[in-house]
């Protein structure tokens, strides 16, 4: 080994000035579309197709919407679908895919695809830098056809604005408009009614007062909640679920206006958190508090179900019970406030609040 073999061995290499010397640029490679006039026209005309079918689908959309009955449904791979879900679901499923695609296309074919390099600059622009951005930003405009291909530019603008037509649809299926009669007729109301039995939510038996005992809590529902099906179903057991609790009638307090809600300590609250509507049966015997999972609210059963913790802003509604002939509990009448949560038109004039009597 020579002695500048030696040297070089020993030496380490000068550190280039930049990671990479010279990023330079690719050649720019020319596509189909950009030689070839014909195939350009022809891109120009399938995404002018792709746009041009949106209106369609929209006008599909609404035809569906209104012609197609909610309850009309067809089986297939071993399923039931509903049919009016699946169309509207396909027809403008199909009119965004669409778009997309037209924007894609005219992304990677119409517009200039010429790389360009860019000299870093002070992060301060001055006037002449601004100027350079609206002759560069006038350039893209140019280079991005637009302006050459004007239907494509409308056709997504059009399309994009058609598409407010199947949301506005859709936003009507959120339900009717929440008027004093509506609330009344649904979220102010429960099955719950004068006689209607208490069954405990397992094996749908009668609950008889006689064989609750002191500290016991038993998840229930109405006995006519059996009666209905699907979606009825659901909706009614959601807001009419309950839970009975039995406390001694001597270490509770019963406000004179609902003496007669209950039976000899026996009490029956909305199983639905006042706060955003869990279901709520964490009992603790002893202090008579009711503990809600989601967000610890806790309330008083023992006080009419008063808030005593949490971020719930109101009691647990309480369901006015007494017993019929035989014994068993029967409600008194419906809930004599909305149970659940808040919404903006609620009334809490009647919700207990503490030191009512
Ligand atoms: S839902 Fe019960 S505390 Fe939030």
């Amino acid at each position: 080994m020579s002695e500048l073999d030696v040297r070089d061995a020993a030496t380490p290499p000068e550190p280039a000035a930049t990671p990479v010397p010279d990023p330079g640029l690719e050649e720019h490679v020319e596509r189909y579309t950009d030689v070839d006039d014909r195939a350009s026209r022809a891109t120009y005309r399938q995404i002018v197709a792709m746009l041009g079918a949106v209106p369609v689908l929209v006008v599909a959309f609404v035809v569906v919407y209104f012609a197609v009955p909610i309850s009309a449904e067809f089986a297939l791979f071993g399923t039931t679908w509903k049919a009016q879900h699946v169309l509207l679901g396909g027809t403008v499923g199909l009119a965004i895919l669409l778009i997309g695609m037209a924007l894609i296309q005219w992304a990677r074919l119409v517009m200039s695809d010429v790389e360009m390099s860019e000299e870093r600059h002070p992060a301060q622009t001055g006037p002449e830098a601004r100027a350079v951005l609206a002759a560069d930003t006038k350039a893209g405009v140019e280079e991005s056809g637009i302006k050459r291909r004007a239907l494509i530019g409308s056709g997504v603008a059009g399309g994009l604005g058609l598409l407010v037509v199947p949301a506005l649809l859709a936003l009507g299926d959120l339900g009717p408009w929440p008027t004093d009669a509506v609330r009344a007729k649904t979220i102010e109301k429960t099955i719950w009614a004068e006689g209607i039995r208490l069954v405990n939510d397992v094996n749908y038996l009668p609950l008889k007062a006689s064989e609750l005992v002191v500290g016991q809590l038993v998840n229930a529902e109405p006995e006519n909640l059996q009666a209905l099906h699907g979606s009825e179903y659901q909706i009614a057991k959601a807001k009419a679920a309950i839970i009975v609790v039995r406390m001694d009638p001597n270490s509770i307090r019963i406000p004179d206006s609902r003496k007669d809600w209950q039976v000899d300590g026996i009490l029956c609250y909305s199983k639905i958190c006042t706060h955003v509507g869990c279901p709520i049966s964490l009992w603790e015997q002893q202090s008579h508090h009711l503990l809600c999972p989601c967000h610890q609210s806790t309330f008083d059963l023992g006080n009419s179900g008063v808030v005593v913790f949490g971020p719930a802003a109101r009691s647990l509604p309480q369901l006015p019970i007494t017993t019929d002939a035989d014994g068993y509990l029967v409600a008194r009448s419906d809930f004599t406030v909305p149970v659940g949560p808040s919404f903006f038109e609620r009334d809490s004039s009647k919700d207990f609040k503490d030191g009512d009597n």
